[in-house]
């Protein structure tokens, strides 16, 4: 595994890999380190379905808030790079912020509408962020396919609409939620539960888990839905809730109101945003129609 923290480096490899092996597909996997399983399977899927791997590391300070967790965002570079060689990656760019951003951009990525709801409202900015920070990382690696995870399932809707939008030579490869053995979404912020707050955590999958069902109840609105996720998760007395939607998917628009679930025939998306003490969890459950 080449290991490069400047564009130029990372540039060079990749010119390098393409001439020597020109039949192999580069896949490409961004994220913010501190990685775990779930990251796991994007980098043993993009091994596979690629012949070339590529990781970023990079805690883009673009797309946290002023009152976010930038500062503290867990970090763990030694750790993080042989999880990375473990899991088959050929190239980890790891830049700094200045090697990304030399001069604050002037340059603005906004993706409207899929961004107005869920993450997009309650962490204002955040997407125009991941926008920004996706699209340079695409142009320096120009990867033949992206892996995201559906654990951020609106950020997989905002990048493949950027894509399609801007014509960016890429295919966006979405996939599974990687989850503990009790349920609990894979996040690099579970480190920050306290061990009462990670035990009441379970409730987030439990609840979606619970919604797909009750989807089917006969006379079952998105209302009604929304309000017996609510009571759910608020059984967990640490549980606060952020934003907790029935919402279709990948376009991110409420349903009209009244409409009965079980007479819908598009994808849906459940989505919880759930804070516990100081750390929020995000989690997300499609309903495809039957
Ligand atoms: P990060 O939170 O590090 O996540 C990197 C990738 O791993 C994302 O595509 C995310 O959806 C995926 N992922 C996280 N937890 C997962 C899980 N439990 N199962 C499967 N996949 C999971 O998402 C970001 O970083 C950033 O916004 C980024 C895209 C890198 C832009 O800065």
């Amino acid at each position: 595994m080449i290991v490069c923290t400047t564009i130029q480096e990372a540039r060079e490899v990749l010119a390098k890999q393409r001439l020597q092996a020109p039949q192999e597909q580069i896949g490409f996997v961004p994220t913010m380190g501190y990685l775990h399983e779930g990251h796991a399977s994007l980098m043993q899927r993009a091994k596979a379905e690629c012949g070339y791997a590529v990781l970023s590391i990079f805690v883009n300070p673009l797309q946290f808030g002023p009152n976010e967790d930038f500062d503290r965002y867990p970090r763990s570079a030694e750790n993080d790079i042989a999880l990375a060689e473990a899991n088959g990656i050929d190239l980890l760019f790891m830049p700094t912020v200045s090697e990304m951003y030399p001069v604050k951009p002037l340059t603005r990525v906004v993706i409207d509408s899929v961004t107005d709801r869920l993450c997009g409202a309650s962490r204002p900015g955040h997407f125009d962020g991941v926008g920004i920070v996706v699209s340079k990382l695409f142009h320096i690696i120009e990867p033949h396919r992206a892996f995201f995870g559906m654990k951020d399932a609106q950020q997989v809707a905002v990048i493949q609409r950027m894509v399609d939008d801007l014509n960016i030579p890429v295919a966006i490869v979405p996939c599974d939620t990687v989850r503990e053995a009790d349920g609990l979404a894979m996040s690099s912020r579970n480190v920050y539960l306290s061990e009462e707050e990670r035990r009441q955590a379970v409730v987030l999958s439990q609840t979606l888990r619970s919604a797909e069902s009750w989807v089917m109840e006969p006379g079952m609105t998105a209302a009604k839905l929304e309000g017996q996720i609510r009571d759910a998760i608020t059984s967990a007395p640490l549980a606060e809730i952020d934003y907790a939607e029935l919402l279709s998917y990948p376009d991110l628009s409420p349903l009209e109101a009244g409409v009965q679930l079980s007479d819908c025939r598009s994808t849906l998306i459940v989505a919880l945003a759930v804070k516990f003490g100081r750390t929020r969890l995000i989690d997300n459950r499609l309903i495809l129609p039957r």
